[in-house]
């Protein structure tokens, strides 16, 4: 029988769930994406890019946005694909894309981490995978590159695919499993039994990449705690070095296949969070380090020696150790960072293709970013990092604040009565209570997020 106290604490959770689950956004940025405008373009960027210092080793995303088939929950930037000439002609504009883009470096700038996302990656067939690194490597000196990673569907992946990888340097694997058991698979559009994602971990261990991430979901149709946590012992079985555990994104106004999804079919909130919570607890219990809000890693894995050293980043892929000022964003949809502000390339394919065909950089939108900006990004990635910050720090690196936070502080307060952070002499300290809420606290120093009209995903 359940205990008192513990009944208390459901109670509890159920009352902060129903006062702070609201559509926030994810903060893999700030400004958000949201923000983004056409008032910034391709002159904007490749002016950014004659100013990236010579000496300066970039990152660089690579976006393949196409998919076997498609899962109906899937929120990402893809297509489903059957021909392989469509994947080659992307590829080929691809690699003409990063010509461009080293044009308008003005040299064969040194590339620190290359990562390769989607979509499906594993999509390209060795030899197009052979002939993009041969681009890449005509446009940038990958020679001194630390980490070649790369999101791949283990249902699609071949050993061919692997060794092609491996020979071209990767180094790091995601693997995407979400849930194992039949009955959420069907319920998504996703048949991967266990064997698939034993196969391709073992083909990866086996051309010695060091390092395998595993995605997994809560929140799914049909999911229970117990579809999970077998979920979670089947898969440490496979030791990976990190776990991401990602609450399903439910957002059918931007895509619309997830009405596929039976609405009754989901968990609500309080399922959810008890979801989350039990998964974190079998991690924590299994000898890993929870990193920020939803990543996990064996404490001697890099992730988790950045975050107790508070070197943890945020970027478009998630948490990361990057610490690269220029971030360059390849393909469709690809975002790309630079000191002086964002770029987007065109999201919907035909016109990425068309402004590659024409010789163009082909950005569709960006970002500006300002001094208030800078401020307020260095908040929200510590919050999401660390989940503390020491406000006066960020004065004396960006010059105080004008409005002093007095706005953010107020919103703050009915969670500081709440217990979810404490403010002390200029110390800002997420608790353990308040950390699924991260997000909502983060959002009180967002000052974009009051007019914007876009709606995010939910808090839990
Ligand atoms: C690019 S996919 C991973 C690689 C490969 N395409 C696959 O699915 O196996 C990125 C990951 O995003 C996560 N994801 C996709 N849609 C999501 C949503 N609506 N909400 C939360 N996470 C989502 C899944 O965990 C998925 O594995
Ligand atoms: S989850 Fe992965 S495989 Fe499924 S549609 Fe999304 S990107 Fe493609």
């Amino acid at each position: 029988m359940q205990s008192c106290a513990e009944t208390r604490r459901q109670i509890r959770t159920a009352g902060l769930i129903a006062r702070y689950d609201a559509n926030v956004p994810r903060y893999t940025s700030y400004p958000t994406a949201a923000q983004f405008t056409r008032d910034i373009g391709p002159g904007e960027w490749a002016k950014w890019l004659g100013e990236v210092p010579a000496q300066d080793a970039v990152s660089i995303y690579v976006h393949i946005p196409f998919c076997r088939t498609l899962c109906w929950y899937c929120a990402c930037n893809t297509r489903a694909v059957n021909r392989t000439q469509t994947i080659d002609t992307y590829v080929d504009l691809l690699v003409a894309e990063a010509g461009e883009v080293a044009a308008r470096l003005g040299r064969r700038q040194a590339v620190r981490r290359l990562h390769l996302g989607g979509g499906t990656p594993n999509m390209l067939s060795p030899g197009t995978l052979g002939r993009l690194f041969h681009g890449l490597r005509e446009a940038f000196d990958l020679r001194a590159v630390t980490e070649v990673a790369a999101e791949l569907d283990p249902a699609s992946l071949t050993k061919a695919w692997v060794d092609q990888a491996a020979c071209e340097g990767l180094n790091r694997a995601s693997l995407g499993v979400q849930d194992l058991s039949p009955r959420v698979q069907r319920a998504i559009n996703r048949i991967e039994p266990f064997e698939i994602v034993d196969r391709a971990a073992g083909w990866l261990r086996d051309a010695g990449v060091a390092s395998l991430n595993l995605d997994l979901m809560y929140g799914l149709p049909l999911q229970m705690q117990d579809d999970l946590l077998k979920t979670l012992s089947q898969v440490m079985t496979l030791r990976p070095e990190r776990l991401s555990l990602f609450g399903y994104a439910h957002v059918p106004w931007l895509k619309p296949h997830q009405r596929l999804i039976n609405l009754t079919d989901l968990p609500g909130p309080a399922e959810r969070f008890a979801q989350s919570q039990a998964a974190s607890a079998y991690l924590v219990d299994q000898g890993y380090e929870p990193i920020g809000l939803d990543h996990f890693a064996r404490p001697g894995d890099d992730l988790a020696i950045a975050a107790r050293a508070g070197r943890l980043h945020r970027n478009f892929q998630g948490y990361t150790v990057d610490d690269a000022d220029t971030l360059i964003g390849l393909g469709a949809s690809s975002i790309s960072r630079s000191p002086q502000g964002y770029v987007q390339n065109h999201s919907q394919e035909v016109a990425w293709r068309a402004a590659v065909r024409a010789g163009e950089l082909p950005v569709a939108r960006g970002l500006e970013i300002t001094a208030d900006d800078r401020r307020r990004a260095e908040i929200i990635e510590r919050l999401m990092c660390d989940f503390a910050v020491f406000l006066p720090g960020v004065d004396r690196r960006h010059g105080p604040a004008a409005d002093r936070f007095v706005g953010a502080l107020q919103r703050l307060q009915p969670m500081i009565e709440d217990g979810l952070v404490s403010y002390e002499n200029g110390a800002l300290a997420v608790t353990e209570q308040g950390r699924p809420f991260v997000r909502a606290i983060c959002a009180a120093f967002d000052t974009s997020l009051a007019a914007s009209t876009v709606r995010h995903g939910r808090l839990i």
